[in-house]
């Protein structure tokens, strides 16, 4: 038995659906733990695409129970799109659950969403637009509408026609927007909530059912240390907390249930929306990762902000989510270039910078101090293990295992199952010890 959390270790889009699709075979249950649709995973099985926003990719395997957990927020009506969209696809969805504590999206948190992204001007956040930040602003501020709320239509009618009441004001006062037709509003949440009953539960009793039958679980982060709340790159970030110990407060499970703790990171660095990026590459190259590694946002479309892989906000991701091994994604994308970068330290100020600095103003001055590698000029896509990689690329990854003091337990090269090279068990294989008995820090070698 086994718990595990996968954390996405840069800004997001790491290649987690992938590395969790991986693991979810071996998993009885799936749970995501925060965010909404601003997340997406594009998942490759057998030639067929698929894009989820909430569903966890778990939910291609028959047996899985997949789960919604607490900490998200649940944008009903593109929950019911990827349940059709997968019912069209014979792929059942009678194992999902949705958590009756998480918070639901509103029609007025997504226009809120946007118009304040554009009254930001400048200091816009570059949102994905999916009201996602308004409803964990609504949770906070406690006149939020969970899921539980939904499935009392009494109650739902009297709470939706204060909430709209209130938001139309804001729209019309605050920006110069329609307000929205109340009943309107109510008769489709209404419609929703027939749709959405049967999965509806309590999931923390469900996961803790789960623990007690020994089953193992998988819990499903979305967007990536760097965009948490509290930990990530403020105010550039989301409204949740991608990190592991949010897997906790996510899911209603307590810290001691957790058997490990997997990053995933790109062997690049991406990011999408505005905030400081050291190690960002406008030119060429920028544009070669861009090309090769399709950086395409699944929710927005946009085009992602590519650069070298950064080992300082790679270190502090081990350190803040408790990490013991990692996924490297993606290295095949490197496989043209002539030399690699990697940054392992910031220059800000005339000073050299190991740690990752939370004064954002700080951080967007921090230069980043590049130790460069040969590349390997050919292809690794058809590598199924470490001694089928060249050794320019092995030595690549041995440097980044040293650097974050972590060791790599897988490495993908392309988005199908197929291509993974699983270098060590990374759910029953050795947990990182953090020191030495004399102090020094343990690299495991890749
Ligand atoms: P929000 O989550 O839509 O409020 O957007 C806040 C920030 O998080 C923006 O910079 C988004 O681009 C970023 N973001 C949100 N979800 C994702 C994701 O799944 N991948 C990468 N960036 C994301």
């Amino acid at each position: 038995m086994a718990n595990v959390i996968v954390i996405g270790a840069q800004w997001g889009d790491e290649g987690k659906g992938k590395i969790t699709d991986l693991l979810s075979k071996s998993a009885d249950v799936v749970v995501r733990y925060q965010g909404g649709v601003n997340a997406g995973h594009t998942l490759v099985v057998q030639g067929q695409t698929f894009k989820l926003h909430l569903i966890p990719s778990g939910i291609l395997y028959p047996d899985t129970e997949c789960i919604i957990g607490c900490g998200t927020v649940i944008d009903p009506q593109v929950l019911i799109r990827e349940l059709d969209q997968l019912e069209k696809l014979k792929i059942s969805t009678q194992n999902l659950l949705i958590s009756e504590t998480a918070h639901v999206t509103m029609p007025y948190h997504r226009l809120i969403d946007q118009a304040s992204e554009e009254r930001r001007g400048d200091h816009r956040i570059g949102t994905t637009g999916r009201g996602i930040g308004p409803t964990y602003a609504d949770k906070s501020e406690r006149t939020g509408i969970r899921v539980i709320d939904l499935m009392n239509p009494v109650g739902l009618r009297k709470q939706l026609h204060w909430a709209i009441n209130y938001k139309n004001a804001i729209l019309e006062k605050l920006y110069n927007l329609p307000p929205l037709d109340a009943e309107e509003v109510i008769a489709q949440y209404l419609e929703y909530a027939e749709r959405l009953r049967p999965h509806v539960v309590d999931t923390s009793l469900k996961i803790y059912d789960a623990i007690q039958r020994r089953r193992n679980i998988l819990f499903e982060g979305a967007q990536g240390t760097l965009l948490d709340l509290d930990h990530g790159t403020y105010p550039y970030v989301t409204s949740s907390n991608p990190v592991a110990g949010g897997a906790c407060v996510g899911t209603g499970v307590g810290p001691t249930m957790i058997d490990r703790v997997i990053g995933v990171a790109k062997a690049y660095t991406t990011r999408v929306g505005e905030g400081p990026f050291p190690t960002e590459l406008d030119g060429e190259i920028g544009e070669l990762l861009c090309d090769r590694g399709a950086e395409f946002g699944t929710t927005t479309g946009r085009r992602r902000r590519c650069g070298w892989f950064d080992a300082v906000i790679g270190r502090y991701a081990v350190r803040v989510n408790g990490m013991d091994c990692l996924a490297i994604t993606k290295l095949d994308v490197l496989d043209e270039l002539e030399e690699i970068k990697v940054c392992v330290a910031y220059e800000v100020d005339g000073e050299k910078c190991n740690d990752f600095p939370h004064n954002a103003r700080r951080f967007a001055r921090c230069r980043p101090i590049y130790k460069t590698m040969p590349g390997w000029k050919q292809s690794t896509v058809d590598c199924r293990s470490l001694e089928d990689l060249p050794q320019q690329a092995l030595d690549y990854l041995k440097f980044l295992a040293e650097l974050m003091e972590v060791p790599i337990a897988i490495v993908s090269l392309g988005a199908s199952r197929e291509q993974t090279i699983i270098v060590e068990d990374p759910i029953h294989g050795p947990k990182r010890a953090l020191l030495h008995a004399n102090g020094t820090p343990v690299v495991t070698e890749v």
